[in-house]
């Protein structure tokens, strides 16, 4: 419901007449910041234009046709013109448009890491917005190649995507390489492709009376066909930009030559404060609007009934901790069922441990067994061999003692006197052949101690 309000009639001069000069001169003082990205393939000329436009050399690195993949190359200068400030970021797409496989997805992530840093400034509890360096893109330059055919894929492709994140210009680069009547068809081929594919293109704005003509008129132009140049050549008596070749002179600042000048006229002396709020009101909002939301954030709830932010912060909040505590709970009950695993594990482990001790201490027992038989076995045999031993001495002694009371005998039974042994001396023989077996005996039981067969 609309609040009705009176109208009064002020009895003299307040001054709040001054708050445009006041808005004015606090922008002066505070200065402007400008970004524009410029996409385009490699050697398209957008270094040049941007020198054109802002009548100046900007600096300027040659890019290579091997790039890896597209990159973005943002440079800020600070320049002034009287006494405005103008913060200008011109960010180069290097590398688009080369090869396969270079899309758009690098600039488009640019362009939201830009959002997403103003974002996060706003959503600070101290924000400093006011010296903030806004880097969102403000206008994107596209600079279609002069080939008098049609658009290719990759720029309806890449328009597309970022038609809804930035204010997209197209200009037909190096407009002197084109004939009139083709450049004609040309750009009418364009708009109808881009108006097919639902390409939206920024269009200047309408609203505003004071430049509402020249920017329909304008719209009707698009898209600009342009011509670069910081070169300076004499024709008649004045010193113009211009590109100079065997066969004429192509003049940047003249209307009949190129769209440079309407380019100029619309992008910076018309419409720039615009293309800083579309940037800010239509795809910032959508930025952030889509990204709170992500969030959980809502304005209104079932039932479209109004939803402050404390009342979803607070849903949000009580979810979040419902899905901890759900979390906690999985992972404890997870945590429990390991601990319980582990515990079965290692008292399986403890178990086998056991098992292999009982048979090793069973093994070592039954080793034990078998050597302290053999040991019994040894000490029997050493009993035995003793005794033997003390048997074969005493029979030892008792053969010598036999033996030393023979000598006679033996004298008598020497040969008869035909040389033939007789009964009287195969004693001697008899006894000599005993010695030698015991002593044979001997000698076996003393290398051979436990070996009792053979012995016996
Ligand atoms: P990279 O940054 O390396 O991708 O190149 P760029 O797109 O910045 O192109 P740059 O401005 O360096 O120009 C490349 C070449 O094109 C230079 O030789 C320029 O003189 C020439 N060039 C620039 N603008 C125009 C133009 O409008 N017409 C013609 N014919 N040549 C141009
Ligand atoms: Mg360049």
């Amino acid at each position: 419901m609309k609040e009705e309000m009176r109208l009064l009639d002020l009895g003299g001069h307040v001054g709040f007449d001054s708050l445009p000069d006041q808005l004015v001169s606090k922008s002066v003082s505070q200065g402007f910041s400008f970004n524009i990205l410029c996409v385009g393939e490699t050697g398209i000329g957008k270094s040049t234009l941007m020198n054109t436009l802002f009548n100046t050399i900007f600096e300027t690195e040659e890019s290579g046709h091997y790039e890896a993949c597209v990159r973005l190359r943002p440079r800020t200068y600070d320049l002034q013109e009287s006494n405005v400030h103008l913060k200008l970021t011109i960010v180069d797409a290097v590398g688009f448009g080369d090869q396969i496989n270079k899309d758009e997805r690098p600039i488009v992530d640019y362009i939201d890491t830009q959002f997403e840093n103003y974002l996060q400034e706003e959503l600070k509890i101290q924000r400093s917005l006011f010296d903030y360096h806004d880097t969102r893109i403000h206008v994107c330059l596209y600079f279609i190649t002069p080939t008098g055919h049609s658009l290719k894929s990759l720029d309806l492709v890449t328009m597309k995507k970022l038609d809804s994140k930035v204010n997209i210009i197209p200009i037909i680069a190096k407009a002197d390489t084109i004939s009139k009547s083709e450049l004609h068809k040309f750009k009418n081929k364009i708009m109808n492709e881009l108006d097919k594919n639902g390409v939206q293109i920024y269009q200047f704005p309408t609203d505003d009376e004071a430049v509402a003509e020249i920017n329909a008129v304008m719209n009707a132009h698009l898209p600009f066909a342009v011509v670069g140049s910081t070169d300076e050549v004499k024709v008649g008596n004045k010193l113009v930009r211009a590109r100079q070749y065997p066969w004429g002179i192509v003049q940047v600042e003249n209307e009949s030559h190129c769209d440079f000048v309407k380019l100029r006229e619309m992008l910076i002396r018309v419409n720039m404060e615009d293309l800083r709020e579309q940037t800010h009101n239509r795809h910032y909002e959508l930025y952030r609007r889509h990204k709170l939301e992500e969030m959980g954030f809502q304005d209104t709830a079932a039932e479209s009934k109004p939803i402050s932010l404390q009342e979803t912060y607070e849903t949000r909040r009580k979810e979040f901790l419902c899905e901890l505590q759900k979390k906690e709970e999985e992972m404890r009950q997870m945590f429990v069922n390991k601990v319980k695993e582990t515990e079965l594990e290692l008292k399986e482990k403890e178990k086998e441990l056991h098992e292999r001790f009982e048979t090793l201490k069973r093994t070592h027992q039954e080793e034990k067994r078998k050597v302290e038989e053999k040991r019994r076995q040894l000490e029997e045999e050493k009993i035995a061999f003793n005794r033997r031993k003390a048997a074969v001495e005493t029979m030892q002694a008792q053969a010598l003692q036999v033996t030393s009371q023979q000598p006679l005998r033996r004298d008598k039974d020497k040969k008869n006197s035909k040389g033939m042994i007789t009964k009287s001396n195969v004693e001697p023989l008899k006894y000599s052949s005993w010695w030698q077996a015991i002593q044979c005996c001997c000698n076996c039981l003393v290398k051979n101690p436990t070996g009792q067969e053979r012995f016996l």
